[in-house]
């Protein structure tokens, strides 16, 4: 790489002139290059902003039924092979309890997305046992889909305080070809339910798939500006692993190799948090799916939580997004240690005991 190109790479940094062009160019630096100038800068930005501690976020993975068919995911209704399951309240509350007495400030219930008014209620009552449970002391976030803006407006008042919902992509074509073409995988529909949910008054988080067949540079660059547009105040994003039981599985041999998608998540990440200085990043569960530690490796390129897993062990052969999914038969304690050890080998500290909330998020308020 020329000297030229990186001088010019450094000085988008120091004038943060985010053209989709210059995004572009940031995204397209080769690695070596890209840990010489975008990891210092996105570092230094997000230890200014939002410090070195770690939240951590217990993730519940409550049920694998979902009522849509999502070209990429693992568990899409038209995936027969898969058995169904959803997680008893009494088990959610016994990791929800273990996220507490481990000074854990907050866990994220996630689902496949069902719409009904059987499921509203079911997610309401258990907002308030577990709002009961912990005295009201842990937060909790939501990643259960698009639901009407009533819905969302219950398990607010019933005490969830954010809510994740990933764009996937903000191109509406390329959108299309990931998913079937009906009224319930409705591009406008998902960025109308964005909004629905800022409304309410949750910390929003939205976020995107990289690498997935069909996806550009430029689609990556256009994402991030229109996270930043939406004005997120958290963000989930991480590479695309194939599953072998979806559609888009045929399309793998578009594929960057595994390395390379994630070299262009941490790459995402880096940008994102240059452009979004204070808000929440997690690091992926995707990105530990291709490397190890993964995760902890996003942390110096801008990420600031994690989401260690509590779903009890026997279900989570069931909830595999995408192939080769980490720790699955690991319980909460063991990964909750080895989780640590390596946070503190990559420079940073848990921040237990603390909600950890977006500085985005309050800072607007
Ligand atoms: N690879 C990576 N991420 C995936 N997700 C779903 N399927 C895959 C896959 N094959 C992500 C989507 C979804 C989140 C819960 O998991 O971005 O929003
Ligand atoms: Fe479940 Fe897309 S397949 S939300």
């Amino acid at each position: 790489m020329s000297n030229e190109f990186n001088v010019e790479a450094k000085e988008i940094i120091q004038t943060e002139n985010w053209t989709p062009e210059n995004i572009i160019k940031l995204l397209s630096l080769p690695m070596e290059d890209a840990r010489e100038i975008l990891y210092p800068a996105a570092k230094e930005i997000k230890e200014k902003f939002v410090g070195k501690k770690v939240y951590f976020r217990g993730l519940v993975e409550l049920s694998n039924i979902c009522a849509k068919d999502c070209y990429y995911c693992g568990i899409r209704k038209g995936n027969s092979k898969l058995e169904r399951y959803t997680i008893a309240d009494e088990d959610v509350l016994a990791a929800v309890k273990f996220a507490h007495q481990n000074n854990y400030a907050s866990v994220v219930i996630q689902a496949g997305e069902i719409a009904s008014p059987a499921f509203t209620q079911k997610i309401e009552e258990l907002l308030k046992k577990i709002h009961a449970e912990t005295k009201g002391q842990l937060h909790v976030t939501l990643s259960l889909g698009e639901q009407s803006l009533e819905t969302y407006q219950r398990w607010f008042d019933a005490g969830a305080h954010r809510y994740l919902l990933r764009i996937e992509t903000s191109n509406k074509e390329l959108y299309k070809t990931i998913h079937p073409q009906d009224d319930t995988h409705n591009f406008d529909r998902r960025v109308e339910c964005l909004h629905f949910l800022k409304k309410v008054g949750y910390q929003m988080g939205s976020g995107i798939m990289v690498g997935f067949p069909g996806q550009s540079l430029e689609d990556i660059a256009n994402d991030i500006l229109f996270l930043q547009k939406i004005d997120i105040d958290m963000c989930g994003l991480g590479p695309y692993i194939e599953h072998e039981d979806t559609p888009l599985f045929e399309r793998r041999t578009e594929l960057l190799p595994l390395q390379e998608r994630f070299d262009l998540t941490l790459k995402t990440i880096a940008i994102l948090r240059l452009m979004m200085k204070d808000i929440n990043i997690a690091s992926a569960t995707a990105l530990q799916a291709i490397d190890p530690a993964g995760r902890e490796k996003a942390l110096g390129w801008g990420t600031n939580v994690i989401m260690p897993n509590l779903t009890p062990t026997e279900f989570r052969e069931g909830y595999k997004l995408y192939d080769n999914k980490p720790c699955l038969d690991e319980d909460r304690t063991k990964c909750q240690k080895c989780l640590e050890g390596r946070i503190v080998m990559y420079g940073h500290e848990v921040g237990y005991g603390e909600w950890g909330d977006s500085q985005h998020y309050k800072k607007k308020r």
